[in-house]
């Protein structure tokens, strides 16, 4: 097959293959993504197309060796010679400064400019949410939206802007940062929303801001205004950023898109795990619409250093930032495939100890394959 393959290769038949750079990271980043590699081959494998694995040493225990966070040619490397960036997490307890993370993970954000940060929220398996039914559908436990709650929803992190510039000074006692909100920064986001919800069918955009207290954030209400105009049949809708947090608990069944700034999205993201599962099944892609390679998919969660080294860590997220990653590649049917295995593997009930399980990264990553 392999050989007739190659013979026709002038025909198109040749299998596509696809450049990979993996950067393992910190603490359960390598465990996770090592453990969610052979996954993502299999399903490569089963939809057609292969994917070519280049490890890179970046992380924390190279920076204490090293002094080397992100060297400007591995930068160039990244930017220029591969298809997608696969990371697993970056944080480690011996950089309290966080320094090699900043230039390497918001590094490589803003330097390749992926200005959207999409987090999809999305319930798997009923019993994941820690809402109790019978409060999320007004007392009637037996109705169907308690058996089969819906929480699917997606988040547009902005992604290159916001106070994660670092921008500011230290004047005396007084230490000041800077929140940095562009024109064009602000209205790219919220587009990439609407784009986003016409091209999936969502009826609603819900932007999220604090302009009640921060004036800056007059541009968020101005900018969403305007863009929303232009997408009809789509409702624009607002929310301060506290009382989506309470909302978000209360009823997250009602949203489908939310677009709002980098550290607000940040926070909003984490909530949104905890709504359905946890940190150990969410997922994320840092793009640039319109770009058709490159990206950087990761886990939205970080190193978890009291898990480090144990073999418990859920692999489900970084499987599942595969997905989004294949999806980005232009494989969409192996990115649902991928997730059919997801789905079937926590049904099985197969599951590390965060989701109320005993088995192990590895099992559960085995388990998926295997679902493939
Ligand atoms: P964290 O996401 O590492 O952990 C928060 C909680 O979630 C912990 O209880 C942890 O055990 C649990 N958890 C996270 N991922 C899990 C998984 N796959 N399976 C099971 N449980 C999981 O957040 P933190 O503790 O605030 O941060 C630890 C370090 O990671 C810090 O240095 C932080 O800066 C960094 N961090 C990095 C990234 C990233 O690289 N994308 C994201 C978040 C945090
Ligand atoms: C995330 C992380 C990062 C962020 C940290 C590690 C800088 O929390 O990817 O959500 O705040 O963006
Ligand atoms: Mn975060």
């Amino acid at each position: 097959m392999a050989l007739l393959r190659e013979l026709r290769a002038g025909d198109g038949l040749r299998v596509k293959r696809y450049k990979i750079a993996v950067i393992p990271g910190d603490g359960i980043g390598p465990e996770v993504i090592e453990a969610a590699m052979p996954v993502l081959d299999r399903a490569a494998a089963k939809h057609g197309f292969t994917l070519a694995w280049e490890r890179l040493p970046y992380c924390a225990d190279h920076y204490l060796k090293t002094g080397e966070t992100l060297p400007d040619a591995a930068f160039g490397h990244l930017r220029d010679d591969v298809d997608a960036i696969f990371l697993g997490a970056l944080g480690d307890p011996r950089v309290p400064g966080n320094e090699h993370a900043r230039d390497i993970l918001l590094g490589l954000r803003f330097r390749l400019d992926l200005y959207v940060n999409f987090r999809p929220v999305q319930l798997l398996h009923p019993d994941l949410t820690p809402l109790r039914a019978d409060r999320r559908t007004g007392g009637q436990p037996d109705s169907p939206t308690a058996r089969r709650p819906q929480i699917d929803f997606v988040i547009f992190r902005e992604n290159t802007e916001g106070v994660y510039l670092g921008r500011g000074r230290i004047e005396g006692d007084q230490y000041i940062a800077e929140e940095v909100n562009t024109a064009k920064g602000v209205e790219r986001i919220i587009r990439a929303a609407f784009d986003w919800a016409k091209a999936h069918g969502k009826a609603r955009v819900t932007m999220s801001d604090k302009a009640n207290a921060v004036p800056a954030h007059r541009i968020w209400q101005e900018t969403f205004r305007r863009v929303a105009a232009q997408y009809v049949g789509i409702e624009a809708e607002h929310r301060y950023v506290d009382a989506l947090a309470m909302e978000l608990v209360r009823e997250p069944e009602r949203f489908a898109v939310i677009v709002t700034n980098n550290l607000y999205g940040d926070i909003l993201s984490d909530l949104g795990a905890a709504l359905v599962g946890g940190l150990g099944l969410a997922p994320s892609a840092n793009l640039h619409p319109g770009r058709s390679g490159g990206g950087l998919f990761e886990p939205v969660h970080g190193s978890a250093p009291a898990l480090a080294g144990k073999g418990i860590a859920n692999p489900l997220a970084a499987i599942l930032t595969g997905a989004l990653m294949f999806e980005q590649l232009g494989h969409p049917d192996a990115a649902r495939d991928l997730e059919r295995a997801v789905k079937e593997t926590l049904r099985a009930g197969v599951r590390t100890s965060d989701i109320g399980g005993a088995a192990t990264t590895e099992q559960v990553a085995q388990a998926t394959q295997e679902h493939l």
